[in-house]
């Protein structure tokens, strides 16, 4: 049994941000699941490079397009393995298999009639990559990017006949309702295919960037009509038929809601246009706001998965995307909710009763569980949540799937409330009594571990080797690996605390820093927008934040690219900076101490969301980090090595 599964290939003119990762996280659970339900499965990703965007970040920072692209693949790869995203395979669309596929299907579809030459004028957005019609723009603005005016373009291009495949997909659509998931896609669908389809523009004039049209090689292959090939090109399209012939169609593509159109509109008109079958299942998710906030880099609101996964590791972030976010429905992470889910699900509840079992099976019997009666109570809870976690799962409603395991922790945790093991303990004639209570709370857990397995992979094989688990974590399987065991001797084996209460974790970090620390002569102090900011004391107990305040501010590493004094100004230095994502003009207070030969060149700390502020008639986009000593210079905070602008500094 095969499947094959595809996440959205991304554009590369930034790193990956949460909401980016969120569907990278549930598109893997889905893919682990079916591993662990013994399918073989095929897991791809991706980059998706030929968007203009990319090209002009490239050149802002002064690099080959395709240089920066390699440079931006390794960045993906690093952030998605540190996610454990188990992709088999990711493509990039600067990739000879990829560009053999575009011109193949293009080829195809200009076979089959449906490109025609002809002439565009109309609204473009870049940032959406997507023409837009007068009636789609709110205020003379893209309805997403609502900062972006779109361009208004006028050129030759290649038309594709989408208009003539409007009824095909319709009866497509009726006779296949789970084509596209969840009802609430399905349905906006079925309203803009009811409204009939306009043939779309595939080609763009005038670019280099791109993939050349194999029959006017002067114009490229317009970016969409060129990435969603990727998903043949992947597995052979245009270069390996016979792979081709093997995993095609693909069982699921996972997207974003905001792309469903492109993946159950367009997509599906080429593939009929080349005469090949249509995906089996789009998954149309929804958005990930960061404190009821759109992601977005450029108005601050953006979070690194990595800093994120950094705070407790990848696990509980994955469980918290999982299980606080229905599936296919918008979502919010906020630092306080979800340091609030990780206590309550993660260090109270599962991690405590994995706790609590060692602690038990080391003190009453030297850590060696055997099997004793038929698993009561706790086993008829282990097959029902089982069924609810299978359908839940097979439906793509992964939250029903997280939280029908924790269905079983819970009822495991009670059960040993009941059961009460530490007064059985007392008495020697409850001995085979204890011996089963202890025997059923290790299986218990051993299945909500393998349940949990896509959610948590890295921590539910700790759970299963401490559980005394014989199966290698990567080869255990639903069937039988979630079903109730009365056999086989347990060596339970104790480690530290999987998941410590957060409070601790901040109290520990907090301890150097704060409390500890003697008052500084000059406190670290802000020294950007040219503000002469007054001495910051060390914090007093009661002026203390917490974590999550202290997350809001953003500090990262920027590189000073040019630097000038402010005219009649002493105190004033004009720089620009990379901060990684773009170039900005930053004011700062710091000319008495560094001319601006001794500061270009320099690696330096800034406060990147602050809002800017205008300083002599100068807006500063962010604010240097520097101490000064009281009545002496500021000096820049700095770096041991060398780090890339935008790291993250915290
Ligand atoms: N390159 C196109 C996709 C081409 S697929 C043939 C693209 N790239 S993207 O980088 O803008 O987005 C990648 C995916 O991330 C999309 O599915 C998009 O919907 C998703 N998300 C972007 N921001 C998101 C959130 N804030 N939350 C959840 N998903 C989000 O579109």
């Amino acid at each position: 049994m095969r499947f094959f599964l595809t996440t959205a290939i991304d554009y590369v003119n930034s790193r990956p941000h949460l909401g980016t990762a969120y569907e990278k996280i549930t598109a893997d659970v889905i893919a682990r699941y079916k591993r662990l339900a013994g399918f073989d499965v095929h897991f791809l990703m991706g980059n998706d490079e030929h968007s203009q965007n990319v090209y002009k970040r490239a050149i802002e920072r002064g690099m080959d397009p395709r240089a920066y692209c390699d440079l931006m693949e390794q960045e993906f790869r690093s952030v998605w393995t540190q996610l454990d995203i188990s992709f088999d395979d990711f493509i990039r669309t600067t990739e000879p298999r990829h560009r053999a596929a575009v011109q193949k299907m293009v080829q195809a579809n200009h076979d089959a009639g449906d490109i025609y030459e002809g002439f565009y004028e109309g609204w473009y957005c870049v940032s959406c990559e997507a023409f837009k019609q007068e009636k789609d723009l709110v205020d003379g603005k893209c309805p997403i990017h609502t900062n972006l005016i779109p361009e208004w373009i006028k050129e030759k291009n290649y038309f594709f006949r989408l208009s003539k495949y409007c009824r095909p997909l319709l009866d497509h659509f009726h006779a296949n309702p789970g084509f596209l998931q969840p009802d609430i896609r399905r349905n906006e669908m079925l309203r803009l295919l009811e409204g009939g389809l306009e043939d779309i523009s595939v080609s763009r004039a005038g670019q280099s960037w791109g993939i050349p049209l194999p029959f006017a090689p002067e114009n490229v292959v317009y970016v969409w009509y060129d990435a969603l090939i990727n998903y043949a090109a992947a597995v052979g399209y245009g270069t390996d038929e016979e792979r081709f012939r093997t995993w095609w169609p693909a069982n699921l593509h996972v997207v974003g809601k905001d792309i469903t159109r492109f993946h159950t509109v367009v997509w599906p008109a080429m593939l009929m246009s080349a005469g090949l079958p249509l995906p089996a299942q789009v998954f149309g998710h929804g958005w990930v706001h960061f404190q009821g906030q759109k992601m977005s880099k450029s108005l601050g609101t953006s979070l690194d998965p990595v800093d994120v996964a950094g705070r407790f590791g990848p696990d509980p972030l994955r469980l918290y995307l999982v299980k606080e976010i229905s599936y296919g429905s918008d979502g919010d992470f906020t630092w306080d909710r979800y340091t609030e889910r990780y206590n309550v699900d993660l260090a109270n509840n599962f991690g405590n009763l994995v706790s609590r079992l060692s602690a038990m099976a080391e003190k009453y019997r030297n850590n060696r569980l055997a099997p004793a009666g038929s698993g009561g109570r706790l086993a008829a809870v282990a097959a029902h949540a089982l069924g609810r976690y299978g359908a839940a799962m097979d439906g793509f409603a992964l939250h029903e799937g997280a939280a029908a395991a924790f269905q079983l922790v819970d009822a495991t945790n009670e059960y040993i409330a009941q059961t009460t093991p530490w007064a059985l303990a007392k008495d020697p004639a409850h001995s085979s009594a204890l011996d089963e209570v202890l025997f059923n709370v290790a299986e218990a857990i051993r299945i909500a571990a393998v349940l949990l397995m896509p959610i948590m992979p890295r921590s539910c094989g700790e759970i299963l080797r401490r559980i005394g688990e014989p199966t290698a974590a990567t080869d255990v399987r639903l069937d039988p690996g979630a079903h109730w065991r009365n056999e086989g001797v347990r060596d339970i084996s104790k480690g530290s605390a999987l998941w410590p209460r957060a409070e601790e974790m901040v109290a520990d970090n907090t301890t150097d820093t704060h409390q500890g620390t003697p008052q500084a002569p000059g406190a670290t102090q802000a020294a950007g927008s040219g503000l002469t900011a007054a001495e910051t004391p060390a914090p007093q107990v009661d002026n203390r934040i917490s974590i999550d305040d202290f997350m809001k501010v953003e500090l990262r590493v920027a590189k000073v690219m040019e630097a000038e004094s402010v005219p009649k100004s002493k105190k004033l230095v004009k720089m620009k900076i990379d901060v990684g994502t773009e170039q900005r003009t930053i004011v700062a207070g710091i000319a008495e101490a560094y001319t601006p030969e001794q500061l270009v060149g320099r690696t330096i700390a800034i406060v990147f969301n602050l809002k800017p502020a205008k300083l002599m008639g100068i807006e500063s986009n962010g604010m240097v980090l520097a101490a000064s000593p009281e009545g002496g210079k500021p000096t820049l905070v700095s770096f041991d090595g060398e780090l890339p602008p935008g790291t993250r500094v915290r």
